[in-house]
């Protein structure tokens, strides 16, 4: 049975939905992922209420130790993690994390990469960038993370449309439908590879 930790620093909606689908999947099949760890750098974090309220264990990560000490890698091998899962966590994650967890490390991205990535491009800053610039569609993209930001090999990516009338707030939500309706299985599937 392979282990996840999920990395995030922001409402944990994504955390919440693969964790149900992880759970619901046990039932049927004893051998599915499961989340065994929540990684999060905000003690205010939505994710954190999600971890408490489903049983499972969280990490509040300090930057200091992250980006210049073992970036956590000790604990997470201690607690006998997996596969490692990005869903809204907006830290760079150092070499020697994304060494240890080769092809085994996932994020998702609110947006068609390769555009509208890279540093600071994160939650509404995206959505407003894609609108300023007229783009017709966007989307969300899982990628294998690399030492470059938002940049490893693309796994998925699925499209909506952008309206003339949409606003960063209705953009967020039709992205995050397709964010709930992807993620988990893609998660679920990844994770026992
Ligand atoms: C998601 O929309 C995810 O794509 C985005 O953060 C949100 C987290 O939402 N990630 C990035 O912008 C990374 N650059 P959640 O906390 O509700 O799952």
């Amino acid at each position: 049975m392979k282990q996840i930790a999920i990395f995030s620093s922001g409402t944990g909606s994504n955390a919440k939905k693969i964790i149900d689908h992880l759970l619901s999947l046990k039932k049927k099949n004893n051998a599915a992922p499961v989340v065994s760890l929540i990684v999060c750098n905000k003690p205010e974090a939505g994710v954190l209420k999600i971890a408490a309220e489903n049983n499972i264990p969280s990490l509040l990560i300090e930057k200091e130790k992250f980006f210049r000490g073992n970036a956590y890698i000790e604990e997470l091998k201690a607690a006998d993690i997996d596969f490692i899962i990005l869903a809204g966590f907006l830290w760079k994650v150092p070499v020697a994390l994304i060494k240890a967890f080769h092809r085994k490390m996932i994020n998702i991205h609110p947006a068609l990469l390769p555009k509208y990535g890279g540093k600071g491009m994160y939650g509404n800053f995206v959505h407003e960038a894609v609108i300023t610039n007229k783009e017709k569609e966007s989307g969300i993209t899982i990628h294998y993370v690399d030492e470059v930001y938002d940049h490893g090999q693309i796994i998925l990516q699925a499209t909506c449309l952008v309206s003339d009338d949409d606003t960063p707030e209705t953009l967020a939500k039709k992205v995050q439908v397709l964010e709930h309706r992807h993620f988990p299985a893609a998660v679920s599937l990844l994770a026992t590879l």
